[in-house]
């Protein structure tokens, strides 16, 4: 035992040992029983424990159904026209926003003509993906992360789960972002 800790135990059996000597007088006016009294403060003490457990596994189990909540929902915005995607021609992909000048997206358009959008961040840390022509698949830069160009689900890397999706809808011949979807590791 380190010497700094004998000497706290001393010093508490000391005072503990000074409290009994100046209270001996009147015990017998004022009934106290300090070790019953020590039993209930430990009493108070584990009611203590046990109340700020729970309110702590109670918190935590609700950080954790918000957070897969969040996951997997899906928000509709006010519709909005991606510039540029109908001369986009097959195999590359644009930048725009949405539904937000700060929520950076990513437009594709595959060999097939067909159109599919991504929140461009990518879900390691944040850094900004690219569509990759050579390769077909998004890529992040960062720390080797790709990513499926038509799905946004994880090929390889590190990122945990896909990226966000962007849904869209073709009206009369144009194409709008309509909502985003937040996903959580569908493998
Ligand atoms: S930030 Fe994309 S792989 Fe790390």
């Amino acid at each position: 035992m380190s010497s700094d800790l004998t000497k706290v135990i001393e010093r508490v059996l000391s005072d503990e040992q000074n409290v009994r000597e100046a209270s001996a007088p009147y015990v017998t006016e004022f009934p106290y029983d300090r070790d019953k009294e020590a039993q209930v403060t430990r009493r108070e003490f584990c009611n203590f424990l046990f109340l700020t457990s729970s309110a702590l596994l109670v918190s935590t189990a609700g950080f954790a159904g918000k957070a897969i909540y969040d996951a997997g929902s899906e928000v509709k915005f006010t519709p909005a026209r991606i510039q540029g995607a109908l001369d986009l021609k097959p195999g590359t992909a644009l930048n725009f926003t949405y539904p937000d000048k700060e929520d950076t997206a990513i437009l594709i358009r595959s060999e097939d003509g067909k159109y599919s959008a991504f929140g461009q961040k990518c879900t390691h840390l944040s850094c900004p993906v690219f569509y990759s022509k050579e390769n077909k698949r998004l890529e992040c830069p960062c720390h080797e992360g790709g990513f499926d160009a038509k799905t946004g689900t994880v090929l390889y890397g590190p990122p945990p789960r896909p990226l966000d999706m962007i849904e869209l809808e073709v009206q009369n011949g144009e194409v709008f972002a309509v909502g985003r979807r937040v996903r959580g590791n569908e493998s």
